[in-house]
């Protein structure tokens, strides 16, 4: 699908690699919503991308994409300044590390566990099906195609480490979930793939110790430094440019293999 003048939902792009997607998006001419549950941070990713790019071409939607309500009410304003969107770009995501029995012997607390499913997986999947049903009644473009989304996994959905049981199952989740929604809206015409990133220096990553940040990065095969932001955006836009990618989920780690802690 073109970018040039479409509506794009970008989740997450208050920071990191949503917020390099969106820059991506508008660069290459897509309207672009920017949904994120840091109000902040949103409103000033957007004022960059219009200062960039042009007045109108961001606008930032405050939404917690775990709440139905308010996720409808952030798409409900991207529609009414950039009329229906055609891409969904989940990004929004968070991390935990806890040991399923602790170093004091006790049970790992269940809440941690519901809330990081709950937001990688059943946040990804409440955007993605508000998102599906809107594009499904648009008119179709060329091949038929109406849209595409994106879900944002990680390498942890693979090779999970110490302490990321739920990391690792709400991301392997979202792989597993790839091809059924790409085979359930193939009938509409709306594409779904994945990207499963390795280790990227986002704020994040920027908030360890220098010396981790480094052995992270030799830790990479090749190039043995931490990914940029921006890669993962060019990735996310050849997802949307390329229509024959459907229904595959796509390592993005410079062959990186994590090992168990
Ligand atoms: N950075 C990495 O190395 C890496 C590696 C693998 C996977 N990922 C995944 O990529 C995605 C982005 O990671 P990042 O490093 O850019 O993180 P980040 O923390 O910089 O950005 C994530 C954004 O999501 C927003 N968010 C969190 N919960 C939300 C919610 N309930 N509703 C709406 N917005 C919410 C945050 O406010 C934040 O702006 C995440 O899904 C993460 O799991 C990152």
């Amino acid at each position: 699908m073109k970018t040039q003048g479409h509506s794009a939902l970008v989740t997450g792009a208050g920071s990191g690699l949503g917020e390099a997607t969106a820059h991506e998006l508008a660069r290459l001419g897509a309207k672009v919503a920017v949904l994120d549950i840091n109000l902040a941070n949103a409103e000033k990713v957007a004022a960059d991308i219009n200062a960039a790019h042009g007045a109108g071409r961001a606008v930032a939607c405050q939404c917690d994409i775990t709440d139905t309500t308010s996720l409808q009410a952030a798409l409900a304003k991207a529609s009414a300044a950039h009329g229906p969107a055609r891409m969904l770009m989940n990004i929004a995501g968070i991390g935990s590390a806890k040991r399923i029995v602790g170093k004091d012997g006790n049970a790992a607390p269940l809440e941690d566990f519901v809330r990081v499913v709950n937001v990688n997986l059943i946040g990804t999947y409440n955007a993605s099906r508000l998102f599906a049903a809107a594009c499904a009644k648009l008119e179709p473009l060329e091949d038929g195609e109406r849209g595409v989304m994106l879900f944002t996994a990680s390498v942890a959905a693979y090779d999970g480490q110490v302490g990321q049981q739920a990391y690792s199952a709400s991301k392997s989740a979202l792989v597993g979930m790839t091809l059924p929604m790409a085979r359930d809206l193939a009938q509409h015409g709306i594409r779904v793939c994945t990207i499963a990133p390795g280790l990227f220096a986002t704020p994040l990553m920027k908030t360890l110790p220098e010396p981790v940040q480094q052995s992270l990065a030799a830790s990479i095969p090749f190039p043995a430094r931490l990914g940029k932001p921006e890669e993962f955006a060019q990735l996310a836009a050849h997802i949307v440019t390329n229509t024959h990618l459907n229904g595959e989920v796509i390592r993005l780690d410079g062959a990186l293999r994590m090992a168990p802690r």
